[in-house]
């Protein structure tokens, strides 16, 4: 059932061009109306009528939340907030019938997610569960649901389900969009191109294994180690560091680039290991700069670039070019693969980290 690989975790990251396909299936068109979200109830009128956006999750699920807010305010010109949930609902959120709450969860199950999604109702507010699981507790008592067609994930650290998360929401974004004129047609059209494209980049990226496998090795002995990245790249950087302490028990932090020089810096030594992501054009050289204050003080720097960068360090790894604000659906592919050769070189069990469970049932 593992089809050849050792492990459900990279059988699973290794299906993420399919599981692309399948997400974006019927869902885009390369013209007006550009989305096509019919199982949405939201009409037109309802779906101008927001005045706000929370996205509530947990873990991995919340690092795709954190993309989506970033999509919906750029697109959708809507505030959005992403929350942890089980901070959601003790913060006596503002959540109200003008408040679309998008529930991220792969399972459809966690406590958590499920008492926000309950609290959000409460309070008057659409409710849209983005899930894998049909039948699951959130698709039922959500307003709405979109489905991320990930297919079975089985092993605990979550790939397909985080990727195709990010693929829902971007769609859901551009949907929200075009219904609410807040994006004109010629900059819709590149993203929606840019999304058909990304399944043979994200393949293009797995044939870049073995190097990230290289580097994991190497660092395999570490005890801790760095993500930086700014915007999008920082939430990119928070489900990388989550996804190595997770399954290899090495610690990890993932830092706003910017913020390393505000106390974290004194951690930088001699050897410490970096990832250092830079795939957004606009914020390069801003990142380049804080990359080159650890490197001067010793650190050990991986740069994850997008195309045409210049150079970050001396190892890097580019990967495909893309639309700017799709990167994260690819540069989170070399972190999954990192956390798993490390924890492999490490001598866990990948698929069954200690104290996790698939799916968390209790608050
Ligand atoms: C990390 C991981 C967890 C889950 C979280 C939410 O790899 O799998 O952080 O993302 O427990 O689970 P779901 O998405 O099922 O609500």
């Amino acid at each position: 059932e593992k089809a050849g690989y050792d492990h459900f975790m990279l059988k699973e990251i290794y299906e993420q061009p399919k599981a692309y396909r399948d997400t974006l299936e019927g869902r885009l068109f390369p013209r007006y109306p550009w989305t096509y979200l019919p199982e949405l109830s939201l009409t037109p009128e309802r779906l101008k009528q927001f005045r706000n956006v929370h996205l509530v999750a947990c873990g991995t699920a919340y690092h795709a939340g954190l993309v989506g807010k970033m999509a919906i305010e750029r697109w959708a010109r809507l505030p959005a907030e992403a929350d942890v949930a089980s901070e959601y609902r003790y913060r006596s959120p503002l959540a109200s019938p003008e408040t679309l709450v998008i529930v991220v969860s792969q399972s459809g199950e966690t406590a958590d997610t499920l008492a926000a999604l309950r609290e959000a109702k409460r309070r008057g507010a659409h409710t849209l569960a983005v899930t894998n699981v049909v039948g699951s507790t959130a698709a039922r008592e959500a307003d709405d649901v979109l489905f991320t067609r990930a297919g079975p994930e089985i092993s605990v650290a979550s790939t397909k389900a985080y990727t195709t998360q990010l693929l829902v929401l971007y769609v859901l974004a551009l949907h929200l969009a075009r219904v609410r004129g807040t994006l004109p047609d010629a900059e819709i059209e590149p993203v929606v191109r840019a999304l058909g494209e990304l399944p043979e980049q994200a393949e293009s990226v797995l044939q870049q294994a073995g190097e990230i496998r290289g580097y994991a090795q190497e660092i395999a002995s570490r005890e801790h180690l760095f993500f930086l990245g700014r915007g999008l790249d920082f939430a990119v950087a928070l489900e990388g560091s989550l996804k190595l302490k997770e399954i290899s028990y090495i610690h990890s932090e993932a830092y706003a680039a910017g913020e390393l020089k505000h106390g974290t810096l004194a951690l930088i030594e001699e050897g410490t290991p970096i990832v250092a992501l830079a795939t957004q054009p606009e914020l390069m050289s801003k990142t380049a700069s804080n990359v080159r204050e650890a490197m001067a003080r010793g650190a050990d720097v991986l740069g994850i670039v997008g195309a045409g960068s210049p150079s970050l360090s001396e190892r890097q790894l580019t990967l495909p070019d893309t639309h700017p604000a799709l990167m994260p659906a690819i540069a989170v592919v070399p972190l999954q693969l990192f956390a798993y050769y490390a924890a492999v070189a490490r001598g866990y069990d990948v698929d069954k980290p200690r104290n996790l469970a698939k799916s968390v049932t209790v608050e």
